[in-house]
């Protein structure tokens, strides 16, 4: 990092050095001090004269006094990196106006002015990828939370809702294609070779959702009809050469906007619907108003260059963009404490989606997975926040797992007690009664209660408590009642030292042991600190199956005999319980073998499990795959703290060579039947697919030589990504001769394409090697590797910061280089660079020696005096 932007490290100057220690603390917003706006503006006109180097931006807005709002006579106005190059209020030059800080102060006599400013931006230089930016050649915009701002000032926030007119001018060659929200209404020619064109969107919106992109591009289009007739427009726009691998895309937005129409009654609002794919973008993609942005990651897709898994994130992806325009545009956010209104609701329907077009149960495996290992760790540390956080430094770093995975548990929790049809009914009335405003999450649960008919006083503590609540159930046996009694705690949290029970829909069912089935399913309402629920009628103890389909989002610690979790795992007809079984074995043998080595009968039980699984022909490959993936090691740290991240690692490594030594000749055979399916992205052959990798992986760790021996076939006889990445991937861990050969012909191959590209960082970074560190400071100095790129170093370093062999490194190197990462990153684009402290953050859960490590890095981090108000955020909060 620019040692000179440090005035603490100027010589000889005592002042700046002392004035440097104590870094500006960032100003706090709190939920509770929300107040309303005190002006409003119904109506803006953009106007862009577009240039890469320099955009000059005039905006004219009608502002009206806010009857609602103080009668504050000042009109605030955010801005951030810009400067004010004219200002004028009713066609005359304004007076009396101040800046405080970046924002601008405008002082408004009457009850009604007309508004009118000039800024002017430099997208090529806009490296934080918010506001107005250059990218690959194109101009973009990306205005969630807070980048509206960097382009004009504007009163940005969400409960300010405009109609935009927008008009956009600029060179023909670099502009051909020029496009914002709502519908084109107007184009023409302009001198020298220019030309415009204006976008005019009819539904007011916030700040947040206006976009405008302008770029040599070009569009995969199709119409579709709603159901109402309504012909739309869509468009998938890519740069020239990417159309190829728009049809999933495409695909994928035609089905979502079925699927919505059928399950929750939306139709879409507009004559167009644009998609644009960028490939420099911070996030996911961006739901602005008829015009969503993509990072090209979930745009692209082809099997030569993506995996199923790819497949899949593209079509979940879009979908979840897609379903904003209701559940976040329609009706919008109050404030950013309000975001999961938003996300939790969207992520719930785009996960009710993707499960909707493949395989209900295994979606849901895929999304309890991330959960434990994304949203778990995150509620256990430094950093927990309710799904409505009550504070905020940088609202940028609560785009959280919580927010996002935890919300939409809490709302499919509201869906599991009413049921699918009184869940809709309470969506209907969401949307109508809240249809055109910036409603709050108090507004969702209200109309959940009154559409719905649930009473959900007490179920209100989810979106304000932090915490994974701890379920413990104790059963007993005696005269035929069998008796559960069942705790709960939810641990403290920061700023949360209390808290009270909260209401859990815990889905159980008995099974007989000599049949092997059950009599229903129940939904016990657990909502004490301790509760007893009694069930008779039984001949003998029947087998609890519990959480069923994952039905509340907690951390159950049962007491259930290995015998009863096998049988669970053989004979459950829940397909979520029958993978929790077993993966509740494998949890025991995983942590219980770090304590005091293996156990021979339970690694035994896990073998005939597994065993059974490959051998049952009523399992669809996918599900399979989804059987034999062991517990990943950030779910494990989390149950062990304090842990050794080595030792679990071992252990695991440990129990795949015993599988994969005991199930030798069934993995084999597996390998072989699958590898004999031929390309096609229906179900059985994404299935054999994923099994195919999943048996070379648990054949690795046993037998090194065959594993590299099929690796290296599966990975010169692919004809797919899928199969060319898992081969590659388990190769990259191996110290097979082939190895370097295979890295090689996969970059030759694939030279110039970003994304592929990017999993060649990726696969380097997950090796499980001893010499990865190494590989990756040679992969940093890579002439493909650049800091500007978020796609390119997430690649890179988030695989570090997720590979406990080279994060946990136990020199200390794996924190150090991700600190390091943090401070040069951080000057260039804070919001990206801030991902990647809670990494660190997890000190807490790793042992002593480790754990001092990792807080050395935060708090050499914090000495920092020119850190971004992200980082400083995270950082501060994290050494707490
Ligand atoms: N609303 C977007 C989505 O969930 C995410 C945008 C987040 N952007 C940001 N800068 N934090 O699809
Ligand atoms: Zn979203």
């Amino acid at each position: 990092m620019d040692i000179a932007r440090n005035p603490a490290t100027v010589p000889g100057n005592p002042e700046l050095a002392d004035a440097a220690v104590e870094p500006a603390q960032p100003e706090t917003i709190h939920r509770l001090d929300y107040t309303p706006p005190a002006w409003l503006v119904p109506e803006i006109r953009l106007e862009f004269e577009l240039g890469t180097e320099l955009t000059k931006v005039k905006s004219t807005m009608k502002v009206e006094r806010n009857p609602d709002g103080s009668h504050d006579q000042t009109m605030h106005l955010c801005g951030d990196n810009i400067a004010v190059m004219s200002l004028s209020v009713d066609g005359k030059p304004a007076e009396g106006w101040t800046m405080s800080g970046a924002n601008l102060l405008l002082p408004l006599p009457g009850d009604a002015h007309e508004v009118t400013i000039e800024t002017h931006l430099h997208p090529a230089t806009n490296s934080q990828l918010m506001g107005l930016y250059a990218s690959n050649g194109m101009l973009c915009t990306q205005c969630e939370a807070e980048g509206f701002r960097r382009i004009t000032f504007f009163p940005d926030r969400p409960d300010v809702l405009s109609r935009y007119t927008v008009h956009m001018s600029g060179p023909k060659d670099a502009f051909p294609i020029l496009l914002s929200n709502g519908d084109m209404t107007a184009s023409g020619e302009g001198e020298d070779g220019t030309h415009w064109a204006e976008w005019t969107d009819p539904w007011p919106k916030p700040s947040y959702l206006f976009a405008l992109v302008a770029g040599e591009l070009v569009a995969r289009k199709e119409v579709f009809t709603t159901m109402n007739g309504r012909k739309v427009d869509l468009a998938v726009y890519v740069r020239p050469g990417d159309e190829e691998r728009t049809e999933h895309a495409m695909r994928s937005l035609v089905n979502s906007m079925k699927w919505d129409e059928e399950t929750f009654g939306r139709e879409y609002d507009l004559d167009t619907f644009n998609i644009v794919a960028v490939s420099d973008f911070n996030m996911g993609a961006m739901e602005n108003k008829g015009l969503n942005i993509f990072n090209t990651r979930y745009i692209l897709a082809d099997p030569d260059t993506a995996t199923d898994g790819d497949f899949d994130a593209v079509e979940g992806v879009v979908g979840h963009e897609y379903f904003h325009n209701w559940s976040g545009n329609r009706v919008t956010c109050r404030d950013w404490f309000q975001l999961s209104l938003k996300e939790g609701f969207t992520v719930l329907r785009d996960q009710m989606f993707s499960a909707a077009m493949g395989s209900e149960p295994v979606k849901r495996i895929e999304d309890v997975r991330i959960l434990r290992a994304a949203q778990f760790p995150e509620d256990s540390g430094p950093l927990a926040h309710p799904i409505r956080p009550d504070s905020y430094q940088e609202i940028s770093n609560f785009y959280t797992a919580t927010v996002y995975n935890k919300g939409a548990e809490v709302i499919r929790m509201m869906h599991t007690m009413a049921g699918p049809e009184a869940f809709r009914k309470g969506s209907d009335l969401y949307f109508d009664r809240h249809d055109g405003e910036a409603a709050t999450c108090e507004d969702f649960v209200k109309a959940m209660e009154d559409g719905a008919g649930l009473d959900l006083t007490a179920f209100r503590l989810w979106y304000e408590q932090a915490g994974t609540p701890k379920v413990t159930v104790h059963s007993e046996f005696s005269d035929g009642t069998l008796t559960l009694t069942v705790k709960q705690k939810v641990p403290a949290t920061p700023g949360q030292p209390h808290k009270k029970p909260m209401p859990i829909p815990l889905k159980i069912a008995l099974f007989d042991r000599a049949t092997g089935s059950h009599s229903g399913e129940h939904t016990l309402m657990v909502d004490k600190a301790e509760q007893v629920f009694t069930f008779d009628g039984f001949a003998e103890a029947p087998v609890l199956s519990l959480n069923r389909g994952f039905s509340a989002p907690i951390q159950l610690e049962s007491e259930v005999s290995d015998a009863d979790i096998k049988f669970l795992a053989a004979k459950d007809d829940d397909a979520f319980a029958r993978y929790e079984a077993l993966q509740q074995l494998l949890t025991r043998e995983l942590l219980g073998a770090v304590e005091h080595g293996p156990d021979e009968a339970r690694r035994a039980a896990i073998a005939e499990a597994l065993a059974a699984v490959l051998d049952d022909d009523g399992i669809d490959d996918l599900m399979r795959g989804e059987l034999m993936m062991l517990p990943t090691i950030s779910f494990l740290i989390e149950l062990s703290a304090p842990a050794d991240p080595m030792a679990i690692h071992a252990s695991r490594e440990r129990l795949k060579a015993y599988l994969g030594q005991r199930l030798h000749d069934r993995l084999t055979a597996l390998h072989d039947r699958a590898s004999a399916v031929a390309y096609s992205l229906e179900a059985d052959a994404r299935g054999a697919r994923k099994v195919k990798t999943q048996a070379l992986i648990l054949l690795s760790a046993a037998d090194e030589a065959e594993t590299a021996r099929r690796a290296e076939a599966q990975y010169r006889a692919a004809d797919n990504m899928t199969d060319r990445q898992g081969a590659l991937a388990v190769m990259a861990s191996l110290d097979a001769p082939a190895r370097d050969d295979l890295l090689a012909d996969f970059h030759g191959r694939y030279e110039g394409n970003a994304l592929v590209i990017d999993k060649w960082f990726a696969i380097q970074a997950s090796s499980l090697r001893p010499d990865v560190l190494d590989a990756v400071e040679a992969l940093a100095k890579h002439p493909d590797f650049t800091m500007k790129n978020p796609n390119r170093v997430r690649s890179l370093y988030m695989t570090v910061a997720g590979n406990p062999i080279a994060f946990h490194d136990e020199t200390g190197r794996g924190y150090r280089m991700i600190a390091d990462l943090v401070l040069a990153l951080d000057p260039l684009n804070p919001q990206t660079a801030a991902r990647f402290v809670p990494w660190l953050g997890r000190w807490r859960k790793i042992e002593p020696k480790r754990a001092a490590m990792m807080r050395a890095e935060l708090e050499r981090m914090a000495k920092e005096p020119s850190l971004s108000k992200d980082v400083r955020e995270q950082v501060t909060k994290s050494i707490d």
